[in-house]
């Protein structure tokens, strides 16, 4: 792993609920691990299974989803797709080899600071006790 032992982690995050929750987490100072890079989305409908299965390709060690709360998604049905996708990507993940630990799926809204603090802490540890991503072996050597 690079970056001291940190593993490298994608967050794809909806706008109006689990990005604010984690800009309020910033603003509130919480302790946020450096191995997320948060790529902002309008909606956690929005999150293409490619866009995840990309990330590992190019060597990402986890990837967490996040979204309003089932019921408050701004484009109404968008989180309950991203549920479907993400379990579509346990069953694509047993054909790859990749533990499905390494994907995460949270409902975060916009006030819910220390839940964003502590799922990113919380996955981040998960995914070092992982290890590096078995695909990167396979792919780059
Ligand atoms: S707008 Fe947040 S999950 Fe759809």
């Amino acid at each position: 792993m690079n970056n001291n032992d940190m593993p490298k982690i994608i967050g794809f995050l909806c706008t109006w609920c689990s990005y604010t929750g984690a800009d309020l987490a910033g603003t509130s100072r919480l302790r946020i691990p450096s191995s997320i890079r948060v790529i902002r989305t309008m909606c956690s409908g929005r999150i293409d299974p490619l866009f995840v299965l990309k990330c590992y390709l190019k060597e990402a060690d986890g990837v967490m989803m996040m979204g309003c709360h089932p019921g408050n998604c701004h484009y109404q049905k968008g989180n309950y797709n991203a549920r479907r996708r993400y379990v579509m990507l346990h069953n694509i993940f047993k054909t790859l080899g990749l533990e499905k630990d390494r994907i995460g799926l949270w409902w975060v809204s916009a006030s819910e600071a220390p839940i964003y603090a502590k799922v990113t802490n919380e996955f981040t540890q998960q995914v070092k006790r992982l290890g590096p991503n078995p695909l990167r072996e396979e792919i780059f050597i």
